[in-house]
């Protein structure tokens, strides 16, 4: 059975980690596609809140096993103290793997994750902080250390070394910053290697073989696709590509092997960080939104900058990503609204457009085209079928879907794993918990 890949289509913290967990209690496998422990993936269920940086999403699910794909970069100290916490909340362990080619965020990569942070100063990107930025770097210049080389312990003491070796130069020459000790970084890396080592497979294999068994295969995609590093408002990026075309890479999986994108968007906008968000809301509006959808980084606890819909972004990374259908999420924030306004283009230099610009120093400048649609004033976080959602939400889930250019086939009405609605029949609905 081909793959399912589960995106963000906006910049971040949709609920992808919501709907991964409703999607994988059909699934056999999940594997995790890109981004590290910049992420922050919320699931509600009866047993409480559940917040996955590295362990997919998947997890909670009794039948389906949980990969750590190749595109991961990961933070061995967040995936052990993770795991730990899943444990000691009863969460059964056995079914999770870890790719031997997914790279391994190195303590000095934190280090030069915030010293490259204040050397942009004015510019910063607000990154996460953890690492993953040159982690991805290192990688990408092929000095990267992977989870394969934690063991085998000669190899990863010769390549540790050589990268420590030059680190040290970084930190202390251009930073003036305190040298790392290769001893005390090695003997930790071989601690947790020993810890890891029960769960690391050629992930790439099992996921084949879960396809040609005909099982059903979720990638689940971390950040959103407005964060990639090609199509997303760089250099206010992340550092990989959390798209269609990145969790195909990520997960092991080929573009012809996969049969539905489904896009997770938010029926308002968020973003976390610097960079441009042209429906931005700094007034009272923007502060409900936040407050109703408890707008906070799960990640890092930082509020988020919160705005209108973008449809001129949404409909930017439903085309490049080939998606199939969306899934709207925290519908039930925008209750409380009379009017609810959409962007349908953007004012640029005295003209309209309906495209994003490349160029950052445009994308600052473009002002929302807004379009009025009639709120609906009632509770929508108790509906669980289409008839049970106000006139005027349908109107806008419909006037959205024209928008994007792109079904939407389940909306979110808050947090909880009951509170995901179907509107097609083909649509998976919300498991009970
Ligand atoms: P992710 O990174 O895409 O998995 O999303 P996050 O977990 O970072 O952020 C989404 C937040 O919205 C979390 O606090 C979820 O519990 C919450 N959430 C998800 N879906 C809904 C919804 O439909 N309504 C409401 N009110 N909250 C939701
Ligand atoms: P999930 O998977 C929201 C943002 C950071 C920053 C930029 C670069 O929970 O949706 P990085 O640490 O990746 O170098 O930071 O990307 N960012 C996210 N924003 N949700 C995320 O993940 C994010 N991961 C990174 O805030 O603006
Ligand atoms: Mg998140």
């Amino acid at each position: 059975m081909p793959a399912t890949i589960i995106m963000g289509g906006q910049w971040g913290d949709e609920g992808k980690g919501k709907l991964t967990d409703a999607l994988a209690a059909d699934a056999h496998l999940v594997v995790r596609a890109n981004g590290g422990s910049n992420a922050g993936h919320t699931i509600e269920t009866d047993a409480g809140v559940f917040k996955m940086h590295l362990v997919p999403s998947g997890i909670l699910n009794p039948d389906c096993t949980c990969v750590i794909g190749s595109g991961v970069v990961v933070a061995l100290d967040t995936l052990l103290e993770e795991m730990d916490g899943l444990a000691a909340r009863g969460v059964c362990l056995d079914r999770l793997r870890i790719s031997e080619r997914a790279h391994v965020v190195l303590p000095y990569h934190p280090i030069l994750d915030r010293l490259e942070e204040t050397q942009r100063a004015d510019d910063e990107i607000g990154t996460t902080l953890r690492g993953n930025g040159p982690a991805y770097a290192d990688k990408v210049a092929r000095k990267g250390i992977r989870i394969a080389d934690l063991l085998d312990p000669a190899s990863l003491r010769r390549k540790l070394s050589r990268q420590i070796e030059l680190k040290n130069q970084t930190l202390t020459k251009v930073y003036g910053e305190p040298p790392l000790d290769l001893d005390v970084i090695y003997e930790r890396l071989i601690n947790q290697g020993n810890r890891l080592q029960e769960y690391v497979v050629p992930a790439e294999v099992l996921v084949q073989d879960a396809l040609d068994d005909g099982r059903e295969v979720l990638v689940e995609c971390a950040q959103g696709a407005m964060l990639d590093v090609d199509y997303g408002t760089y250099p206010y990026v992340t550092s990989s590509s959390p798209t269609a075309a990145g969790a195909c890479q990520g997960a092991g999986i080929a573009p012809t092997q996969v049969r539905r994108v489904v896009a997770v968007y938010k029926a308002y906008s968020t973003r976390v960080g610097s960079g441009p968000m042209p429906t931005e809301l700094c007034d009272e509006v923007g502060q409900t939104i936040r407050e109703r959808g408890r707008e906070y980084g799960t990640t890092t606890g930082r509020p988020r900058r919160t705005g209108w819909f973008d449809a001129v972004a949404a409909r930017h990374i439903a085309r490049l990503n080939g998606v199939t259908d969306i899934a709207l999420t925290l519908l039930d924030v925008l209750d409380a609204f009379a009017e609810i306004q959409v962007c349908t283009a953007y004012h640029l230099n005295g003209g309209t457009i309906d495209y994003l610009p490349a160029r950052d120093d445009l994308l600052v400048h473009v002002t929302p085209v807004l379009t009025g649609q009639p709120g609906w004033l009632s509770p929508t976080t108790t509906a669980r079928g289409r008839a049970d959602l106000p006139d005027e939400a349908l109107a806008y889930v419909s006037f959205l879907e024209r928008l994007i250019g792109a079904p939407i086939t389940l909306v979110g009405v808050g947090p909880s794993r009951q509170q995901l609605v179907p509107l097609h029949p083909e649509a998976v609905p919300a498991q009970a918990s």
